[in-house]
């Protein structure tokens, strides 16, 4: 019996044959243009994130969204109640399509890009910015969108007048049977299915789809248990299991399950085309097991897994809503901003604050001050060589990717 590899494989979607490896969306702008343009190129599919683009332009684009918008609130910003802060549509449009026309005009090689549009974004507005963020990928013309950190019940309706509607590659991630029954069933008046389904267990980075008992669930399981539900149902789409799959057998061990293609992304963290600065980066690297932990500081209510150095944590600042304010509800409120408010009134003389039990997250994710990671980061200075200076060395997403391809028997490939 010959050892198998992930290049055995192909991902069929929509008549399009691709290596089965898709990048996943890491945001703001760690999943950068030039990460996901490498797995393109490479044959395989990339993520940009949809997170924040106005602030993501402002960097790469040199284009001004932030200071209008806090010019615009500047009144605002000593206030404690932030709902009048909204965003202005036409420049949410303006961001969106100026990052994904900028990475689609750069875009080589037979791969694809889409972008991870999260509908926990809710930006004070939720239906009408998740509309015009998913209208303006699709304008731009994104291959494919991946809707995530949310049930998207109604997500589909909001584009399903877009002339691309049955064209662009629609997926959605799930963390269970019961939510991906859920999407199918709200959305199907639409008509429309979803061309692949990302399910994606308690070891991913980001946001969990779990409670804090998250370490009772297991990927195999929850794959095995939505594929043998499609079975029974005749639905023939792409399975695509993610959250700690570390090397290209573990990635085949899913494949010989009936996975479609697998969902990695803590390997490219550490990668020289991904957000991370490189200082951050060697904290990646350096980390051990016991440097990391879930927890519940995210103010979206979803736990989340990072290193227990970051920044962010205990970090007491003003919320920058009138800047930023992603993640206001439809009421206009903050898990934060209510977190803050306490403390002020806890502490009316303090000099500086600490707010242990949130985080201004629309912040740090922006400053890459909460170093979110997945499960298995312990072992990424497993995957590299170290220089003289005892610093890990960066890898190439090329690199990394093609490992994940070609590897065999458990191995990791070290850099030339
Ligand atoms: C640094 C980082 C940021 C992430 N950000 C997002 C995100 O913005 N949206 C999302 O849907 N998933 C996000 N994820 C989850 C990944 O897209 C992916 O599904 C998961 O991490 C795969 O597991 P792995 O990291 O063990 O390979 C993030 C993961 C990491 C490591």
């Amino acid at each position: 019996m010959t050892m198998k590899c992930v290049d055995d494989y192909r991902l069929n979607l929509g008549g399009s044959e691709l290596v089965p490896i898709m990048i996943g969306g890491m945001g703001v702008d760690i999943s950068t243009a030039e990460l996901a343009l490498e797995a393109a190129r490479l044959g395989g599919v990339g993520h940009i994130s949809d997170a924040m683009l106005p602030t993501v332009a402002d960097r790469h684009y040199d284009t001004k969204f932030v200071k209008t918008k806090l010019k615009q609130y500047k009144y605002n910003v000593a206030n404690t109640d932030k709902s009048e802060v909204k965003f202005n549509l036409g420049q949410i449009e303006e961001a969106t399509r100026l990052h994904v026309s900028r990475t689609m005009e750069a875009k080589q090689g037979e791969g694809m890009i889409f972008i991870n549009c999260m509908e926990k974004l809710t930006m004070n507005a939720p239906k009408e910015t998740l509309k015009v963020r998913l209208n303006a990928a699709l304008d731009a013309g994104i291959d494919g969108i991946t809707l995530a950190a949310g049930l998207h019940l109604g997500s589909l309706a909001l584009i399903e007048g877009h002339a691309r509607f049955r064209d662009v590659k629609i997926g959605i991630i799930v963390s269970s049977l019961r939510a991906l029954q859920l999407f199918l069933r709200k959305n199907s008046r639409t008509g429309r299915l979803p061309d692949y389904v990302v399910m994606e267990g308690p070891l991913a980075g980001g946001h969990l789809g779990f409670g804090m008992d998250w370490a009772q669930y297991n990927l195999v399981t929850i794959v095995a248990e939505i594929r043998n539900w499609m079975k029974e149902q005749q639905l023939d789409i792409p399975l695509i299991p993610a959250g700690g799959i570390f090397t290209g057998s573990d990635a085949v061990r899913f494949m010989e399950m009936g996975a479609a293609a697998v969902q990695v992304a803590t390997r490219f963290t550490v990668s020289r085309e991904c957000g991370l600065p490189a200082d951050v980066q060697q904290e990646y690297f350096k980390a051990s097991e016991t440097d990391i932990e879930v927890n519940t500081i995210s103010p979206t209510g979803y736990p989340m897994r990072m290193l227990k150095n970051s920044p962010a944590i205990g970090a007491g600042i003003r919320p920058n809503c009138e800047a930023f304010g992603y993640l206001l509800d439809s009421s206009g409120s903050c898990q934060y901003i209510e977190a803050y408010n306490r403390e002020v009134e806890l502490h009316p003389d303090a000099k500086k604050l600490h707010v242990m039990d949130k985080t201004c997250l629309c912040t740090h994710m922006r400053n890459f001050d909460c170093w979110t990671c997945g499960h298995y980061t312990y072992r990424l200075k497993d995957t590299t060589r170290r220089n003289d200076d005892g610093s890990y060395r960066p890898l190439s997403a090329e690199h990394i990717f093609r490992d994940y391809q070609f590897s065999i028997d458990n191995k990791i490939a070290l850099p030339e």
